[in-house]
């Protein structure tokens, strides 16, 4: 397996190009099970999630062709038919979200049967949410082996879900299952991620009628028959939050171009609260910090969109460790999501973990070692605080972060950053 080393201490300077949203471009390659038309993402990420992702629709049925232009990576999806509406264990535990194809499959085929996702590392995260909004739209459930069985021999109507908290998954699930329901569908309490509204863009592109976009009530009038689009994925808010974080803890001047600022506009006050300047552009955001000034330590709790992104936490964790004096960080999306926390502590982080609370108490310096990454976004965390730490860091488990991060080393590389990647064939793993 594969290792990142950085030499921490270097100034970051330059730009860094953000690239399509891992978290939308995923639910749009889904959209296309729902039309025999071709259907052309543009500004796609090179993934390893949408390599999986692509792997189960191809089994499904669809035609898959990856075009890099000089201007950006495209996918083009067609599925003219459902050859199977069987999505199995191995490639739906390698990926959550691969668990939606389920409601666009009944849509088209009206059955399938799909493997239930399981728990992982940041949670039990269950679908009861998903099942509830798929049989108010008149799918019969049935949970066998660890497998929905789904049919609707009928057909799906639209229908009025009111979900109980907000759930991005079960939120997006419903959309992509009622646009070809018979009548209108209500999904109220609705999560307002970004990529729900790129994802619900796209529909109406390919002929949906969805109203209410980007806010908490999505109001959907069912078609008859969806049809092929163009559709540009949204920037990764994630990435371009977790670059300026990699920009604050190094220190430097960075750009962070072919983004919005607006998408991480909860991140970004909370970085100017800690003493980062900030300045918008319209292709994106940057940040400076000198590193001879230390920030202060600030707040935060974790909340669905506009709030502070679950998906950041941890990189802005790594940031507080440094910071002058104690700051309390928040976790309420997840339950089990300071897997980060001892690994930040063998690079000399002091952080103590209660119930959902996390207790920051920023040291003068962080000091290189050998860490493990445990998930995405804990993995790019050990990345940002070995940016800072004195000495080498070593970043094991890799694959995680290959999962929504697109050439992550030759990104910070081109601003001075010290990173490089250890292939796995040529050392071995500790
Ligand atoms: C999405 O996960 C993202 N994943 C996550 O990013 C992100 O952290 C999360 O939204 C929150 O923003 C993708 O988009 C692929 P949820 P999702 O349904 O949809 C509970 C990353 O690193 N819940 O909003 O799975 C659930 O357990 C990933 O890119 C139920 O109880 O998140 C959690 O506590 C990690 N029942 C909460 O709701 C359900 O049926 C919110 O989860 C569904 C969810």
């Amino acid at each position: 397996m594969d290792r990142i080393a950085i030499t921490g201490g270097a100034r970051l300077e330059g730009s860094i190009p953000i690239s399509g949203a891992k978290n939308s471009a995923i639910k749009l390659m889904t959209a296309s099970l729902l039309t025999d038309e071709p259907l052309r993402l543009t500004n796609m990420p090179r993934l390893a999630d949408t390599r999986f992702l692509g792997k189960l629709l191809q089994r499904l049925g669809s035609e898959l062709v990856e075009t890099d232009w000089p201007e950006g990576a495209e996918t083009m999806l067609r599925t003219r038919e459902i050859v199977s509406a069987i999505a199995p264990y191995d490639l739906v535990r390698q990926m959550r979200a691969s668990f939606n194809v389920l409601g666009p499959l009944i849509a088209r085929t009206g059955q399938a049967k799909v493997s239930l996702p399981g728990g992982c590392a940041i949670g039990a995260r269950p679908v009861d949410l998903h099942l509830k909004a798929l049989e108010a739209l008149g799918a019969r459930i049935d949970l066998h082996e660890g497998y929905v069985y789904a049919q609707a021999p009928r057909g799906l109507t639209g229908a009025r879900i009111e979900f109980p908290f907000v759930s991005v998954g079960a939120t997006e699930h419903a959309l992509l299952t009622a646009v070809l329901a018979k009548g209108e569908t209500q999904l109220v309490n609705a999560a307002c991620e970004p990529e729900i509204g790129d994802l619900a863009l796209c529909l109406n592109k390919m002929g949906a009628k969805i109203f209410g976009i980007d806010s908490s009530t999505l109001v959907i009038q069912g078609v008859d028959r969806l049809r092929g689009a163009v559709h540009s994925v949204i920037p990764d808010r994630i990435e371009t939050g977790t670059y300026a974080l990699a920009a604050a803890m190094a220190g430097g001047q960075v750009r962070l171009t072919n983004t919005r600022a607006e998408l991480i506009g909860a991140l970004l006050d909370k970085m100017i609260e800690a003493g980062v300047q900030v300045e918008r552009h319209d292709d994106g955001v940057t940040i400076r910090r000198d590193p001879a000034v230390r920030l202060k330590a600030v707040d935060v709790a974790t909340d669905p969109y506009p709030g502070f992104a679950t998906d950041l936490q941890a990189q802005f964790m790594a940031l507080m460790t440094v910071a002058d004096g104690e700051s309390v960080i928040r976790e309420t999306i997840f339950e089990n999501r300071f897997m980060h926390v001892p690994e930040l502590g063998r690079l000399g982080a002091a952080i103590s973990v209660s119930g959902g609370e996390a207790r920051v108490r920023g040291v003068a310096n962080l000091q290189g070692a050998p860490v493990m990454a445990t998930d995405l976004r804990a993995s790019v965390s050990l990345v940002i605080a070995g940016l800072a730490a004195q000495g080498e860091t070593i970043v094991n488990r890799v694959y995680h972060l290959d999962r929504g991060f697109e050439r992550l080393e030759a990104k910070l590389g081109a601003c001075g950053a010290q990173i490089r990647r250890i292939s796995g064939d040529a050392e071995p793993e500790d």
